[in-house]
């Protein structure tokens, strides 16, 4: 489901959700000013779903001008922020100061006559502005003001990587290039807000809120939306009960296990979206899976959809996978690195199967930050252990709990650069045992296998589950021999400097994301033998050496 979002931009460009700029040096963490800039998640995600409430979508003829557009939605009230993207047809995300516009604009919208067609008569922030006869034909909208909102196509990117002058550089021009925009961190809390509506329809006091990629600070634009519906508020979790008197309570329908009260607002939820919700289409629902879910795409935003509940302890991932992309600006960056570098050797894929998944990619990322002399990061025993009360955290029997408060963590100084840390990366699994030892993030170092399967990564919370049961031995085989081929390929990149015209030929990291040769090329086979830690000595000094001059 690939849709060509464009962006025109009035609002502040800013970065990642936690807004931390790239950087390619480490810095001293100890800064108060550090501190205050990596903010929690839980309280960035309550700003932009406030947001998000403030907001409507809507569908605009191209044939509006831009003036006369936010002349007309004025009439409703003070307009903060605004910007335009093309979707199927062109679209704007307006956020007002107050939510009573958003209460007027939807007072004075009217309901469509559609002649041929019958509507649901459902209401939601999703509207069409309709261009009358007499208004628009002057100063006309065109579309030459988009700029693309999805990431470049790996052929610009391999150009645009020739080009740099390190890959240090590389390595954060590609994060650039990728990661997502303030405008489309926006549109993502806006359709959780939009599905919102749906589900209070039932549950007047839910959330849905966005975890994974959409704010773990390891986005791609254009990967998907994963949302949980949050009903934690009417859970019955946490409630203390008066020890005397009397008091009233709801009475509930009870249902076999938490499982199946999931499956059924699942169920009832998907059917809603798939019957009422605007721009809402293909709809499945996937009640029988592990964690049950409801996909779907959500035409407006071109964004696919997942729509989880009862899904807490991948919301503690997420806020994990934050706080380390944040603890470090280098953490984000190997991290899209080596995800940019798996996508394009279909070592990851979008369809479930044998592969390895970006989740499991990131942490395999995380584990080898934490085995580099000194750490760049800490581990998930040590976060743990420096949390306070209000941290802990247990779910479901499972402990949780890991430390809130940036300021508390000390961070060892490594001041490796980005290239050299990649290339580090790969050769740390080129030679890892994958046969015998399973990849711990919680401990930071590699611990005996529990079972015999050919990846084995801890999942961090739930201990005794492995995140990559789902690989099979070729995959990871596979895998194997990039990481052996693309530490020859830096090594090659350090000796022959790039040439800096432009239309250079693809060197660095931009060399590791064309067609690689593994075994199976007899061409290859032989230097894929030589022990990898002679040739990554060599590539190392080299790597040193430039990042001195
Ligand atoms: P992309 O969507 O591929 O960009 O990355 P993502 O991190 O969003 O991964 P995905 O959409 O597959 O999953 C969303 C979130 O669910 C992840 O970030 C994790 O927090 C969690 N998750 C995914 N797979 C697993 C798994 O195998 N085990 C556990 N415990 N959590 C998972
Ligand atoms: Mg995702």
């Amino acid at each position: 489901h690939q849709v060509l979002n464009q962006v025109h931009n009035h609002t502040s460009v800013g970065t990642h959700v936690g807004a931390s700029q790239v950087q390619a040096a480490p810095d001293h963490h100890s800064d108060e000013k550090e501190n205050e800039r990596r903010r929690l998640l839980h309280v960035v995600q309550a700003e932009r779903q406030e947001q998000a409430e403030r907001s409507v979508l809507i569908s605009c003829h191209a044939t509006n001008s831009e003036k006369k557009f936010l002349k007309h939605l004025s009439k409703y009230g003070d307009i903060k922020k605004h910007f335009f993207y093309q979707s199927f047809g062109l679209y704007a995300v307006v956020e007002y100061s107050s939510q009573e516009s958003v209460a007027s604009l939807l007072e004075h919208a009217a309901i469509p006559t559609v002649n041929h067609e019958s509507m649901v008569p459902f209401k939601s922030r999703l509207l069409s502005l309709r261009s009358l006869a007499s208004v628009g034909s002057a100063d006309q909208q065109s579309g030459q003001h988009c700029q693309p909102q999805t990431s470049p196509p790996i052929s610009e990117l391999i150009q645009r990587l020739s080009r740099e002058e390190s890959i240090d550089q590389q390595i954060t021009a590609l994060t650039e290039a990728y990661q997502l925009t303030e405008e489309n961190i926006r549109l993502r809390f806006l359709v959780c807000s939009l599905l919102k509506d749906i589900a209070a329809a039932y549950f007047p006091e839910c959330t849905i809120r966005p975890f994974g990629s959409s704010v773990n600070g390891f986005g791609k634009l254009g990967c998907d939306l994963d949302m949980f519906l949050d009903l934690d508020g009417i859970s019955g979790r946490n409630v203390k009960m008066p020890r005397s008197g009397l008091s009233l309570e709801y009475h509930m329908k009870s249902a076999n296990s938490e499982r199946a009260v999931t499956q059924s607002i699942l169920s009832v939820i998907g059917e809603c979206v798939d019957k009422f919700g605007p721009g809402c289409v293909g709809v499945q629902k996937i009640l029988n899976a592990r964690c049950p879910l409801v996909r779907f795409a959500h035409q407006p935003s071109g964004f696919q959809c997942d729509l989880t509940a009862n899904n807490r302890v991948a919301m503690k991932s997420t806020e994990l996978l934050y706080l380390y992309g944040e603890l470090d600006p280098r953490v984000r960056s190997l991290v899209f690195g080596v995800r940019c570098w798996a996508q394009a050797h279909s070592v990851t894929s979008r369809i479930p199967g044998a592969w390895i998944t970006n989740f499991s990619l990131t942490v395999m990322v995380l584990f080898f930050l934490q085995r580099r002399s000194p750490p760049i990061i800490p581990t998930l025993d040590h976060l743990r252990d420096l949390a306070g009360p209000a941290d802990k955290s247990v779910i479901e029997d499972n402990d949780c709990t890991f430390v809130s408060d940036f300021s508390k963590i000390h961070i060892h100084r490594n001041t490796a650069a980005l290239g050299q840390l990649l290339c580090e990366f790969f050769d740390f699994y080129a030679s890892f045992a994958f046969n015998k030892m399973s990849i711990n993030i919680r401990k930071g170092k590699e611990q005996n296998k529990p079972e015999v399967v050919p990846l084995h990564i801890q999942n961090p919370f739930e201990t005794s589950l492995n995140i990559s049961k789902n690989v099979n031995s070729t995959q990871l085989e596979r895998f194997v021999a990039l990481c052996r081929e693309s530490v020859w390929i830096l090594q090659q990149s350090a000796t022959n400097s790039p040439s800096g015209e432009s239309g250079a030929t693809p060197w660095g990291l931009a060399a590791l994301l064309q067609p690689l040769q593994v075994p199976g090329n007899k061409g290859r086979k032989r230097r894929s033998r030589e022990p990898a830690s002679e040739r990554i000595k060599s590539l190392l000094e080299s790597l040193k050496i430039k990042n001195q001059s």
